[in-house]
Parts: C-alpha cells; structure tokens; sequence
C-alpha cells in the first residue's frame, strides 16, 4: 500500500504561560480563557529557538525512531505561515542539520493553517510514483497576535513531522481516504501582510468562515466518495479548543441530529479526549490538526487500530478539507507528555521579554555566539551578514532518542541559567 503515514513526530517550545496568569494581567475572567475558548496554557519559544529548529527537532525524532529512514527521503516539504525569508526555504536549513540526501526535493509551501494538508495530500500521490522512497512532511509555526488583542489568548507555538512511504502490511499509522472534500474561497477573515510580524484578524467572521468551510467540504466529502458512515473519532483543526465543540456542534447539526444533549455525549466520547495536549500548547497554525491526532494516540494508543477518523484542516484565506483515515497497527508513541512536563513555566513578564526578543532576533546582527551553551538539539543563533546560522548540537546525537526525553528536565534548568 503506498502513500500511507507510516509515522509521525511532534516538538513543541520549552516554556509556557499558563492562562490564569495571563488573564489576571489582562484584567480578563479567567473563565472566558478556560471555559470560554478551552484554553489552559500556552507554548512560548526562548532563545535559540525558532520555527526551524522546532521542525527540525520534530523530524530528527522521527528519522531516528525509524532506523534507515534518512537514506530514503527523496521529498521534504515544509508547510508553514511562519517563513523567515521570502526566498529561501525551511526546508533547505533541514536538508542540512538533519544531513538528508542531496537527491531530495525540497520545498516550502504556505497557505495558513492548511499548508500541512496540502504537503500530506501531495506526499501521497508522489509516493504513488516513488514507492521504494518516503516523503517526509514538517508542518512549523509560532502563533503570534498582538499584545492585548483577542487573538493573544489563542498564541502557541510547535511542529509536526509525517513521514509518508510504502506498507507491504498493516504496519503502518495512518491510512487516508482516496478522496477528500473540499471547499475554497476568498476571504479576510485572517491574514498577516509582508510589512507585519503578527496576524490580522477578524475574529467572530473567521469562525463563521470555518464552520462554513467545514460543512461544504463535507457535503464534498459525500458527494465525491459517496461515504456518510459514522466514524469512530473526529479531529478538527484546532485554533483554540472551543471552536472544536462549535464545528462538532455545526457538523452534527447539519447531519441532521438537533438534541444538544445527544450532541453534547456525542462530543464528549468522539471528540473531547483528544483535545487535552491542544489545550496546554495552544494554536501551533499547520500543526494544530495533526497535533489533536497525536493527542489521541498518547490517550488510546493501540486501541486505535482499525479504527475510522474524520479529519478537518482548514486555512484562512481560505481553504478546507474533509477528509478521514483509517488507522493501521503502529500507533505512534509520541512521549507527549513527557515532553510537556519538562516545559518551564513562565510568567506573563518573561512572556513579553521573549515575545520582544524573538523579534529583535529576526534581525541582522542579532547572532550570539553565546546561544551555542543552549543544551538543545538544535539552536538559532541569530543573523549574522543577512544569513540565519544554526547549529546542530553534536553532544545531543551522543544520546540515543530515550536519553533524550529524560535529560530534558536538567537541559531545562541549565537554559533557564542563560537569561
Ligand atoms: P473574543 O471575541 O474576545 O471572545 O475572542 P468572546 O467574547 O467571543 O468570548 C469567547 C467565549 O468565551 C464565548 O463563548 C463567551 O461566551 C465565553 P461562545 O459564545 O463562543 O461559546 N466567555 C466566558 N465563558 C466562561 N466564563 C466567562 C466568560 N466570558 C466569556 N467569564 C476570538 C475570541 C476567538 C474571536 C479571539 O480569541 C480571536 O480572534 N482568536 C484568533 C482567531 C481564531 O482563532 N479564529 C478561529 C477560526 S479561523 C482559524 O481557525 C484559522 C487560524 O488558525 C489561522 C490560520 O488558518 O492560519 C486562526
């Protein structure tokens, strides 16, 4: 069988902040972050890190859980709406610090949110021409609003890596509809112009865009495959938790199913456990999507196989797309939790120290050659002469990938000394 997810990664920044703190600086309830939009935290990157070392630290876990994968990328494409240049793409800073094959094609796309579907969808049909290759996909991105906005309870920030290939069996993760509904049109319901380094938006309009876009992509869905059966899940994308209720509420209700209390069981067994890490790291942009059908994994791990998934993406601007997928027998460990609780927590002062300084390190003469002492996998030094220099830490790669996840708590503590 070709073109199905064989596996897949995720990494997220090392700090958060938690939404109590932030809503007692806002003057804000702090019901309307948790209850209201369902958020509990949210990823903040330090120094040193960026949208390419997330992806990269994201795909290098995923290439050394799968021994010999390396050697058989013969397409990376990175899905983002956090470029660093107009020209030069992630993608090629990845061929580098993960020492991929030089007969590899490399790209970036963009379009918001809906980029990594979009690299999902074409890493599939190229696997159809290229079975004896694996295709591996990088969805990065920081959410950034401005400060006081509506938008700046709905910041994360992280990456997601797939890699596409070859099964002969069912050991594989992730097997994708052979058709998929979709739903285009031109709209500003969320945009960031070349002259801004946070998004514009138009926040109530952008959520009607959604769940319009959610529900003619489904009615696509139906007519294009002729499959209205119920599935076992559903995942939605996820720009804060709650608009994942409203497009469950929305997507039922045009099944014709009214009774919100059914709805309400509904989501709670289809829906709900699979939002939790989505919650504490907030809108990752491409990711969120793929990071909510992580979050599922972690929970139900092997009790997913054979099991059938719905899947929404959708991109402001915009463009959606339903889809579903049927799962193999390799669920992915994706040691998620871990992974969160060897974050550091922050205070909403911190916050905006580093918000601040993410900025000024976007630009020429921000290199810091004192980044090198960052303990991580991969660090951003800064910009020296116009180019972006990263450095892949070797020590790292002395420690085999569970060493990795145990040492994050002391790597944490010696970061935390540089500031
Ligand atoms: P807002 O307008 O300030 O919030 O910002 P609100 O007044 O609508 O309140 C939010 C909810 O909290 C409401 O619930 C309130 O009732 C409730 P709802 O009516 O929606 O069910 N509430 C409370 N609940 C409990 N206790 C309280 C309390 N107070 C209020 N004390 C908004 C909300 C989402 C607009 C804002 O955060 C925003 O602009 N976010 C960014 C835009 C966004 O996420 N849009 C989503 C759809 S577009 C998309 O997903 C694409 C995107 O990911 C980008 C891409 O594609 O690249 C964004």
């Amino acid at each position: 069988m070709e073109g199905v997810i064989l596996d897949m990664s995720v990494s997220i920044p090392h700090y958060f902040v938690s939404h109590e703190a932030l809503a007692e600086a806002r003057g804000v309830a702090v019901g309307k972050y948790k209850i209201g939009l369902g958020c509990h935290s949210m990823a903040v990157c330090g120094q040193g890190e960026d949208v390419v070392t997330l992806a990269a630290e994201a795909a290098w876990k995923l290439l050394e859980k799968n021994a010999g994968s390396r050697e058989k990328i013969g397409l990376c494409i990175v899905g983002t709406e956090s470029g660093v240049d107009h020209s030069k793409p992630i993608s090629s800073y990845l061929h580098s610090l993960l020492e991929l094959p030089s007969s590899c094609r490399i790209f970036e796309i963009k379009h918001a949110c809906y980029s990594g579907t979009a690299a999902l969808q074409m890493a599939r049909n190229w696997s159809l021409q290229n079975p004896d290759e694996l295709a591996l996909i990088v969805m990065t991105d920081i959410a950034r609003y401005e400060r006081h906005s509506p938008g700046e309870s709905t910041q994360g920030g992280g990456a997601v890596a797939l890699l596409i290939g070859h099964s002969d069996d069912d050991d594989y993760f992730l097997e994708l509809s052979a058709k998929s509904g979709i739903h285009a049109m031109d709209v500003h319901d969320f945009w960031r112009p070349n002259y801004l380094s946070s998004a514009l938006v138009k926040g109530k309009y952008s959520i009607q865009c959604y769940l319009d876009g959610l529900v003619a992509a489904y009615d696509d869905y139906v007519r294009r495959s002729g499959d209205n059966e119920e599935v076992d899940y559903l995942a939605f994308h996820v720009p804060f938790p709650s608009m994942a209720r409203k497009a469950h509420n929305r997507l039922l209700k045009h099944q014709g199913i009214e009774d919100e209390e059914v709805i309400f069981e509904d989501f709670k067994e289809r829906v709900e456990p699979a939002l939790w890490a989505n919650r504490i790291i907030g809108n990752i942009y491409s990711g969120s999507l793929y990071l909510m059908l992580g979050g599922l994994c972690e929970l139900k791990g092997n009790e997913l196989s054979d099991k059938k998934i719905a899947l929404f993406s959708y991109g402001s601007g915009s463009c959606s797309e339903y889809f579903t997928g049927t799962f193999g027998q390799r669920i992915p460990q994706l040691g998620l939790r871990q992974l969160l609780d060897s974050r550091i927590e922050i205070d909403v002062t911190e916050y905006e120290r580093l918000h601040d300084a993410s900025l000024l390190a976007e630009r020429d003469g921000s290199y810091n050659e004192e980044l090198d002492l960052i303990p991580r996998p991969f660090v951003f030094l800064g910009v020296r002469e116009h180019e972006r220099i990263y450095r892949r830490n070797e020590a790292f790669f002395k420690e085999n990938l569970e060493s990795y996840e145990t040492l994050s708590n002391e790597l944490n503590a010696a970061t935390i000394q540089l500031h």
